[in-house]
């Protein structure tokens, strides 16, 4: 009988093996790819997002190369690659975009330069010489762009962009907002072949972080510091214990938030043309209040002052939308980033924890404060004139 040892090594073996068999198939992938009218390519790549490929075979005599751009997409959608002599972004985009004619059916290519913001998509020159005509096929769910181009500045080192999304020729939909559509730049060498991650690796990583530090700031943090105030205080034990509590989650989650919310405005500011108004606006409004909140309270009258009421229903009323903006605007932020995985379901799972609590907490409370009153009434009747004192007190 094998040895629980031997099994262990022969799972560990099979995993090595697979993984190499995948791994191959990936440079298969690329490699083994076959194109219309037999032709072939040096050099290939799989891109890091929307599943693309790119096949080139570079000629350092004139400074030409000739590209397939192959990527998968539906039928009623685009797909687009491109070099951007200015950077490693959309504006300035040299681009090739394939797709097909609503009416007659048939693949056509595209080329322009994407000016700013909201690209026309006139068919136009582009800014470096393209010797060949481009063209492109779809078959079997999959486009494939071919054109040769010069490489600007005959340079080998390229910054390369692609995307796909819906729409058909001369309609296209602006691409998603997912993090693969804002992976899909690259710096690639036609020479050599390597490459690496563009700008927008950063600025997605920036973009998490906002998300991240907005979600357990004003998403958790100060929710659950409003619960604490909520169902705490109605324990005398936990009497002041509930307030330094309470503070330091509000505080940490208000100095976290403020942190996210910069982030926020930065990337705002770094994004051109791409606006998200009423996310940036909601942001605007959580802050005001977060902030009239750490404001208040040094503004807070002693328990006996008879402003005190008011400034309870203050409090509570600019905390509670802060809450529910909050709440609004994780959710608007969330469809912005596109989280891969499940991180809408965590926080929709992270919600429905805290209201639950608060639910069964909101609960136990009033039954508390019940029972108190019934005890007090009695005592109250026991004691003939305790009620008006009573009374005063509450
Ligand atoms: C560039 O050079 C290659 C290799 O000599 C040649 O096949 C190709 O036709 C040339 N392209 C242009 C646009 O001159
Ligand atoms: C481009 O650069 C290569 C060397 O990298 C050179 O051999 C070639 O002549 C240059 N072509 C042009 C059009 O300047
Ligand atoms: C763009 O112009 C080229 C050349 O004039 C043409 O072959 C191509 O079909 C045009 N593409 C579209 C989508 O109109």
């Amino acid at each position: 009988m094998a040895r629980p040892g031997h099994s262990a090594w022969l799972v560990l073996a099979a995993g090595v093996l697979l993984l190499a068999a995948s791994a191959s198939g990936q440079t298969q992938n690329c490699l083994s790819a076959t194109f219309q009218g037999g032709r072939t390519f040096q050099k290939c790549g799989n891109m890091a997002a929307l599943g693309a490929s790119l096949h080139w075979t570079y000629h350092a005599v004139n400074g030409t190369a000739d590209i397939a751009f192959r990527a998968p997409q539906g039928s009623n959608g685009w797909v687009a690659w491109g070099i951007n002599p200015s950077g490693l972004s959309m504006g300035g985009s040299n681009v090739f975009i394939a797709s097909h004619d609503d009416s007659s059916g048939t693949v056509s290519v595209l080329t322009t330069v994407l000016e700013g913001t909201s690209p026309t998509f006139a068919n136009q020159s582009l800014s470096f010489p393209v010797p060949v005509p481009p063209t492109a096929d779809y078959a079997a769910g999959v486009y494939t762009i071919f054109t040769t181009v010069t490489l600007p500045r005959n340079s080998t080192t390229q910054n390369t962009v692609w995307q796909a999304g819906q729409g058909t020729t001369g309609a296209y939909s602006p691409h998603p907002m997912s993090e693969a559509n804002l992976r899909s730049t690259l710096s690639l060498d036609f020479l050599s072949g390597q490459s690496t991650g563009g700008g927008s690796n950063s600025r997605l990583h920036r973009r998490n972080i906002h998300g991240i530090l907005n979600a357990v700031s004003w998403g958790i943090l100060i929710p659950l510091g409003a619960m604490i105030a909520r169902y705490l205080r109605v324990f005398e034990a936990a009497d002041p214990a509930w307030f330094y509590l309470h503070i330091t989650c509000q505080l940490s989650g208000y100095i976290l938030g403020v942190a996210g919310w910069a982030l926020g405005l930065k990337l705002g500011s770094e994004s051109k043309g791409i606006t998200y108004n009423p996310h940036r606006n909601i942001g605007m409004a959580i802050f005001c209040l977060a902030t009239l909140q750490v404001f208040a309270l040094l503004l807070r009258p002693d328990k006996k002052n008879k402003y005190r009421f008011y400034w309870n229903i203050y409090h509570h009323s600019v905390g509670y939308s802060a809450i529910v903006l909050s709440a609004i605007n994780i959710f608007k932020g969330l469809d912005i980033l596109k989280p891969a995985g499940g991180w809408k379901t965590t926080y929709i799972a992270i919600l429905a924890t805290l209201g639950g609590v608060a639910l069964f907490l909101e609960a136990v409370t009033w039954a508390i404060i019940l029972r108190r009153r019934k005890s007090d009434k009695s005592h109250a009747a026991a004691n003939g004139a305790g009620w008006q004192h009573q009374r005063q007190a509450a």
